[in-house]
């Protein structure tokens, strides 16, 4: 599912066709807005795809039409590539610990919307980004990988969105290809990767 630019999205498409992903299959894509570029990707590699829009509709009237759509597409695993849009309990305890979210700070830290611009207004020498299940919350879901960037002095929202977005681009599809292969537990707040 993606909202926008869907350069994650991209950075799944390309693993995939490197073979980095041999256990997901890239099904479908799924976006909330009209306009989202996310689809010119899904359409230049043939990758099924549905608008929901949500402007239009309650949170739990979007849900429902997703999750609709899932079933019938007998979907087992989302991921959220930058989709900007809080799910609701009852979404996400249909996909318990299916749900797997890219975000741009190294959580628990700068969750939200605006994870660049926090953690340059708190000062922090060191973000990064974060793969995670998702539960109720928001972007607090068991962490199942981060990588750290340092942030120079005259760091900009920008420059350090570009930073952080390279190494998002690397650990989403590793962690995607962890859930698919079955080789992530879950423990509470806790994520095991087996070894074999
Ligand atoms: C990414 O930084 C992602 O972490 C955040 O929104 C941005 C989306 O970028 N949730 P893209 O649409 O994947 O290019």
């Amino acid at each position: 599912m993606a909202s926008g630019r869907g350069s994650n999205f991209q950075a799944l498409i390309d693993a995939a066709e490197r073979g980095e992903i041999p256990d997901a299959d890239l099904v479908h894509l799924i976006v909330n807005k009209k306009d989202a570029y996310a689809l010119k990707r899904a359409k230049k590699h043939e990758i099924d795809y549905t608008i929901i829009t949500s402007h239009d509709k309650s949170r739990r009237e979007f849900d429902q039409s997703v999750l609709k759509l899932l079933k019938e597409l007998n979907i087992e695993i989302v991921v959220l590539a930058g989709f900007m849009k809080i799910l609701t309990p009852e979404f996400i305890d249909t996909y318990r610990n299916r749900i797997l979210n890219i975000h741009p700070s190294l959580l628990p830290s700068f969750p939200g919307a605006h994870a660049h611009r926090d953690a340059i207004k708190y000062g922090v020498k060191v973000s990064g980004c974060t793969a995670h299940l998702v539960d109720e919350g928001i972007d607090s879901g068991p962490i199942i990988m981060q990588t750290s960037v340092i942030l120079s002095d005259n760091e900009t929202e920008e420059s350090l969105a570009d930073k952080i977005l390279k190494y998002e681009h690397q650990i989403l599809p590793k962690a995607l290809q962890l859930l698919c292969s079955g080789k992530i537990v879950v423990n509470g707040r806790h994520v095991k990767i087996k070894s074999n």
